[in-house]
This record gives C-alpha cells, structure tokens and sequence, in this order.
C-alpha cells in the first residue's frame, strides 16, 4: 500500500515547539481536501496564496491571523451537501465536487457538459435526459442550495473552533462574485468581505495552477477580473507572477512556508479545550457526511468513555477515548456518497475502497504531533480479535485495551443506531449478535461494560442519550430551517 501523504506532509521536525493549533488545521485539512476532491494540499497551498494576496495589498495583522485559519477551513462544510449532491446528480459526488471548480458556471455550455457528464452516468439515456432537465429547470436553486448548505455549516464550524466571526464570514462569502452572480447570497462588489473575497481568488489560482499550470492559472484570472474577482486583487496576484520562489513553495515547501507564516501572524499553542473543539468539529464534518451515519462519531465517543469508565480508565484516558471515538471514521470524507448511499449491495471493487478508510484516518491523523497514540487506535477499529478485521489484519495479541474500547463502541453503534433505512434493532438482539462475538472478535469485558449501561433498554432512543452533547467549547450550532430543507430526505 502506497503512503499517501509522504511525499506531500513531512512529518513537523521542531519538536521542542508547542503544538500549534494551526498545525492541527493543516493537517485536518487534508481531510477536506478528500471529500472536496482537490488535490491532497489544495487547502495549505490556498492559504499561502492568499495569505501572499493579503500582503500585497496590505491586510492587517489582525485580519491576517484570521484569514490563515479561514483559509485552511475554507471547506469544512463541504461535507455537508455531499450526500444531496449524490441524490440529486447519482454520481460520484467526489468528482463532481472536483470538476465543478474548474466550470465557469457563466458560461451555459460549460455548465452543459459538465450536467451531461456527472448526471446518473451509468444509467439509460432517458433515464438521464429525464434527470437533466429536471435540473435544468431550476438550475440556480440546486446550485444555491448546495453553496448554501456548505458554505453556511462551514462558516457556523470556524466559530465553534474559535476561529472567529471574521474567519467565519470569509468561508461564508467565499463563492460571491464581484458580479453579484455568486454565491449563496449573490451579494457584489466590495460588499463581500475582503477575507472572502481574497479567498475565492486564491482557491482559484490554487486549483488552476495545480491542475493546467500557472498560465493557465494567471488566464483565468484575468479573464475572470470583475465578473468573479475583485480588479484591485486581480492586480495585486500580478505583482507575485514572475515571484518563482514563492510559487515553488507554494507546490514543494507548503509545510515549512505554512510554519513561517504562522510564527509570523501569531501561533496560537493548542490547548486541551481548542483540541476538544477541533475534535468535535471534524466529528461533526464526518458525520454530516452520509444520512446513514448521522451522529454516528459523536455517538461512538460517548459509548467508548462509557466503556473507559466502567473499565476504570482515568480521566486522561477516557478523554483520549472520546476524541479517538470522534476522529475514527475522518477517513471515510475519501469515500464517495456514491458508495456510502448506495441503495443496493456494494461491488467487490466499492468494498475495497470502503475498507481502505481506516487507512486514510490512519494517515491523516497520523501527521499530527503527539497524535501518534489517538491514530494507532483509530486505524484499529476495524480490527477484530480473531484477525478478521481489516485493514492491517491484527490479531489479539496486537490490540490492546483501548483499541478494543473503541472497536465494540463503534460495532454498538452500526447495530443499535436508526438508520434512514431501517429502524434500530431491539437492544436484546444488539447484544444477541455481540456476545456471538464476545471473545472471538470483540472483547467480552468491553461488551460487558454496554451491557451493565444499556441490557435493560428496549430501543436505544432515535438520537442517542444526551450524555453526548460535547463536553468541551461550543459545538456548532443546529442547522437553520433553510439548511435543514436541504438535508438528504431518504425514505426510511
Ligand atoms: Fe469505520
Ligand atoms: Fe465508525
């Protein structure tokens, strides 16, 4: 198996350093990366662009701080209209999140091939001629409702990482167009904040020089200067064009350019509560994901902690648990919603990707300092006992206590959850098919400890116990009604 991110992360090499949360950030981001369908790096080497933008024109330092986490958050919502943009489209909404960034959606036969390309692909041709036009009938609506959707939750999970109300409104506004044919709200000119403003050049520049080169890069800007970009910015990426240094950072040095910048603008260190904060967020990203596994992270925190205390875990222990129970799942934002919604049984092909995202939990976390414990035990909860588990086959003697805590917390929580299509199973066939496995794949004293909380409950209630309202700093707040029109609505 390929190292994914070797070549693209280095591992951070100034360890006497504190953990910064910024390094927690770029990590994270690669998660984004995936499910948006951008090139591994897409976020970091936005956020050096246009933090670069905010120097030419002279942002101040207040608003450059804010502007470098905006950037690297810039997507933190995007998992949220995935599975909506798979039910309306029935494609891969990983390419077709991919390829919409490189339609000028202006221009009508752009907009054309790309709906004819990603429209139920695999189908008949009425089938998708029917499905086309019903697009087509309202194209602006489907387009503002996944802007909106993505860019409102991205903006609502900066503020409950702490990033601010600047950083926020930046992922907010970031798909406005100086035209006012952006979106979500199609406001114009230099009503978009600047921060916004200078991040939607910068993923542009970003995904187009990545893709086609820094011609082409530099064409499209141009072009598109004062439809979809501010001129004054539009000059202000001119003045670094011929700046060869800055570029090959931007491609080669990403890791140690981002460490300067974030000494520069005033690191933030990492503490206890910022790191609960991050962990719920991206548990929150990974479970607005897919309809099938809603709540399912913070669902699977909560019943590893129950297990750590009756195991008589300290309180250092139990907390590692909850955020390894949060962060388990971040490498299924790879999978397309193409597989994870399927309505039918999944190819031999569509389950080798499924069981590949432990692996990339594996990586991804695996890049952040003093995450090293938290990632062995992520990547392990697929692991089973009696080696049957995936994805690195371990057995009984590898997998310790706390691997086995998040296993059977996680297997608790496929089997008693609702799911959009079907109810949760009764509590007493929950633990029927556990103790099957009590001792042979999962660990009896693990199962024991659910037992002791939940063996007398019937059904376990449709959204969990309120025990798993997050402990830490605020969780992102609920969806808005418009938002919540958007949520997938899948016959149950
Ligand atoms: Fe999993
Ligand atoms: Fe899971």
């Amino acid at each position: 198996m390929t190292n994914l991110l070797a070549n693209l992360l280095p591992l951070p090499t100034d360890t006497d350093m504190p953990l910064s949360l910024a390094e927690i950030l770029g990590a994270l981001s690669y998660a984004l990366d995936l499910t948006s369908g951008q090139a591994l790096g897409h976020a970091q080497r936005t956020c050096l662009i246009g933090m670069r933008l905010g120097q030419e024109i002279g942002l101040p330092a207040a608003q450059s701080s804010s502007l470098y986490y905006a950037l690297l958050m810039k997507d933190a919502g995007c998992s949220s209209n995935a599975a909506r943009m798979f039910e309306i489209f029935g494609s891969d909404d990983i390419e077709a999140k991919r390829a919409s960034k490189i339609v000028d959606w202006s221009n009508l036969m752009e907009a054309l091939k790309y709906a004819a390309h990603h429209t139920l692909p695999e189908s008949p041709l009425l089938a998708r001629a029917r499905r086309m036009l019903s697009i087509a009938a309202n194209p602006g609506a489907v387009n503002h409702s996944f802007m909106h959707s993505r860019c409102n939750r991205g903006a609502q999970i900066a503020l409950a990482i702490g990033l601010g109300q600047e950083a926020a409104d930046c992922i907010r506004h970031l798909d406005e167009h100086w035209n006012g044919q952006g979106q979500p709200y199609q406001i114009k000119g230099d009503k978009i904040p600047i921060m916004a403003r200078i991040a939607c050049i910068a993923q542009t520049l970003e995904v187009f020089s990545t893709t086609f080169g820094l011609g082409a890069a530099y064409e499209v800007v141009r072009t598109r200067s004062r439809r979809w970009f501010d001129p004054d910015l539009v000059q202000a990426a001119h003045a670094f064009r011929q700046d060869d240094r800055f570029w090959q950072s931007v491609q080669h040095g990403t890791q140690a350019a981002l460490r300067c910048l974030d000494l520069r603008t005033g690191t933030r260190e990492a503490t206890e509560t910022s790191i609960d904060s991050v962990c719920d967020a991206f548990g929150q990203i990974v479970d607005a994901k897919s309809p099938f596994t809603a709540e399912h992270s913070s669902r699977v925190s909560g019943y590893a902690v129950e297990i750590a205390e009756s195991l008589g875990f300290d309180a250092a222990r139990s907390a590692l648990m909850r955020r390894a129970g949060l962060l388990h799942d971040i490498g299924k934002l790879a999978v397309s919603n193409a597989i994870l919604d399927k309505p039918g049984p999944l190819t031999d092909d569509e389950w080798v990707i499924v069981r590949r995202h432990p692996y990339h939990s594996q990586q991804i976390l695996g890049q952040i300092r003093g995450f090293e414990r938290l990632t062995q035990i992520a990547a392990a909860h697929h692991e089973r006992l009696d080696g049957t588990g995936y994805f690195q086959g371990l057995g009984a003697a590898d997998l310790d206590l706390d691997m086995r805590v998040l296993a059977c917390a996680d297997v608790f929580d496929a089997l008693s959850a609702h799911r959009p299509y079907r109810d949760a199973l009764p509590m007493s066939k929950v633990f029927a098919i556990l103790d099957k496995d009590a001792g042979i794949a999962l660990d009896a004293d693990c199962i024991a400890a659910l037992k002791s909380r939940y063996g007398d409950l019937e059904l376990m209630p449709p959204s969990g116990p309120p025990l798993f309202i997050p402990k830490s700093a605020a969780p992102a707040p609920p969806l808005s009604a418009e938002d919540d029109l958007l949520r997938p609505r899948r016959a149950a």
